[in-house]
């Protein structure tokens, strides 16, 4: 038996030699290590011997077995690099230029939100975050808008089967912010938002707001307009001016809308302020004191200010985008023109 055994090993390690593809290989494996190979023959013989030979045996079988393993393991490799080196002689012209890599780049969109970040952190504001599935508290009832408020149609909201919807703006940060903080309070909180409008040069279905709220004792619509006054001022340059107009919102009182002055044309009128020399930035006003109930700080004691931006608006005129459209698009050539800019 033993025989038998040497001639096998020695038999099968020439095949595994001339073993030339990975294909042989594998053959080779079954062939000789496999469940019917006769080295597996060759154990279930082991019974034939007397029981004193057996653990010899079955140690030399053992042996065997290892030694054609390794010898499988390292023809394999041997099969696998001249592969390599063959196409390698064929395939590579060290002359060739190589691949290159696209550099990405920060949207733009992104750039600016972060630039507000910055701006508002630098007035000691934190950042604030909510969810963007919402309920019809956050985003209406505790906003103080009426049950037939036509911004709660489905003309305008995302619906979700739960009974939640997609918020429509970041001022559901502001109940959730003062459901669990006490004032003071001073807060942006940016972020998506959507509502069902058709996209067009001014509107998308998904769109980012940054939302604002200060809440203590003594604020004042002054503190507004000045706060105002300096952001606009570090986003759009020193010679910007700012005004605010009545207006009004559900959960603000009184409500206004803010304006900066072009920054095309510094108020001369031109193309992007369709000659009013103003550009809209957004709404705010005097957080109403039914809000304040609603989450239980007392409007006796405490009032606030608030307001909210549309991002992709300050984007489009910083960078003179014409059409809201083109920042979802991410066409190449428009992106790669912010490559470089850091967040
Ligand atoms: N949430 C309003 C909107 O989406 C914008 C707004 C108006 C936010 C007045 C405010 C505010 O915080 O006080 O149109």
């Amino acid at each position: 038996m033993e025989a038998e055994l040497n001639r096998f090993a020695e038999e099968a390690a020439e095949k595994i030699a001339q073993c030339s593809t990975p294909n042989d290989i594998l053959n080779a494996r079954a062939q000789f290590l496999g469940k019917k190979s006769m080295l597996n023959g060759l154990f279930a013989r082991l019974r034939e011997l007397p029981a004193e030979e057996r653990p010899a045996f079955g140690q030399l079988i053992n042996t065997a077995r290892g030694k054609l393993e390794s010898l499988l393991a390292s023809r394999e490799q041997e099969i696998k690099s001249a592969t390599w080196e063959a196409q390698a002689a064929v395939d590579f012209d060290s002359s060739m230029p190589g691949y290159s890599w696209q550099r990405g780049s920060f949207h733009p969109v992104s750039i600016v939100r972060r630039q507000i970040e910055e701006v508002f952190l630098g007035m000691g504001f934190e950042i604030a975050e909510g969810p963007e599935i919402e309920d019809e508290f956050h985003n209406f009832d505790a906003l103080n808008t009426p049950a037939d408020h036509p911004s709660r149609n489905l003309a305008d909201t995302f619906y979700l089967q739960s009974g939640k919807l997609l918020r429509t703006q970041t001022s559901t940060v502001q109940i959730r912010v003062m459901e669990s903080f006490k004032p003071p309070i001073r807060i942006i909180s940016p972020g998506r938002c959507y509502r069902n409008d058709k996209p067009d040069p001014s509107h998308s279905p998904v769109f980012q707001q940054v939302e604002a709220l200060v809440v203590d004792r003594g604020i004042s619509m002054s503190d507004l307009q000045d706060t105002l006054q300096n952001f606009a001022r570090a986003m759009f340059g020193p010679q910007v001016k700012s005004r605010i107009r009545p207006h009004f919102f559900p959960f603000t009182e009184p409500s206004a809308e803010m304006d900066i002055s072009c920054v095309n044309c510094s108020g001369a009128g031109c193309r992007v302020c369709k000659n009013s020399g103003w550009l809209e930035m957004g709404g705010a006003g005097m957080v109403d004191p039914a809000v304040f109930k609603m989450v239980g700080i007392d409007p006796e004691i405490y009032t606030g200010f608030a307001f909210g931006l549309g991002i992709e608006r300050i984007a489009m005129l910083k960078y003179d985008i014409p059409d809201m459209r083109i920042l979802f698009e991410n066409d190449i050539r428009m992106l790669a023109q912010f490559k470089g800019e850091s967040l």
